[in-house]
């Protein structure tokens, strides 16, 4: 017998950045000068990611292209990989991504990639908690409480454990 399963998740929009905490306003203008850092000379498209540590430390990360395309990182991993090698016991709880295009920083929110939600997903067991996921455009902020509805049935370290007889 088969079942439907249904998996629906809710999130929170915001027309006004003014009406997020002053933390979260401070990690989107992270993303935002972060995106202005990228280099991006293929695709033009600017993007930023800021993660706020427990510490209260913001470590900020742009995608990095490459002439050999797949080479290239976008901006949440570079983010995530500076923040946990040099902060390694310091656990984030937000991430702010913000992207940039030739009229600036993009009218709708950008979501993270298949990729970085996977590598997000890896950050929040590693952090033993959620992190607050907000997509920063100028028109709407989206707030995700975490990366999980993003990437649902997610493969994750349980997936390894491999049932023996
Ligand atoms: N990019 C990111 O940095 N983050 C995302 O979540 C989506 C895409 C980058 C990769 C590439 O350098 C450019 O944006 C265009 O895809």
């Amino acid at each position: 017998m088969s079942t439907i399963k249904n998996i629906s998740f809710s999130y929170c929009e915001y027309e006004n950045p003014e009406e997020l905490t002053t933390e979260d306003q401070e990690l989107i203008i992270a993303a935002k000068e972060a995106a202005k850092l990228a280099y991006a000379p293929y695709s033009k498209f600017m993007v930023g990611a800021a993660i706020r540590l427990k510490s209260g430390r913001i470590v900020h990360g742009s995608n990095v292209e490459n002439a050999a395309f797949p080479s290239g990182i976008c901006a949440e991993r570079t983010a995530v990989a500076s923040a946990v090698s040099n902060y390694p016991n310091d656990k984030p709880v937000a991430m702010a991504i913000a992207a940039m295009s030739d009229e600036g920083v993009t009218a709708e929110s950008v979501s993270p990639c298949g990729n970085c939600r996977q590598v997000i997903a890896e950050e929040e067991a590693r952090a033993g908690k959620q992190i607050r996921i907000i997509l920063s455009g100028r028109n709407k902020i989206q707030v995700l409480e975490s990366i999980s509805p993003l990437l649902p049935l997610q493969f994750s370290r349980n997936s390894l454990r491999v049932d023996r007889p």
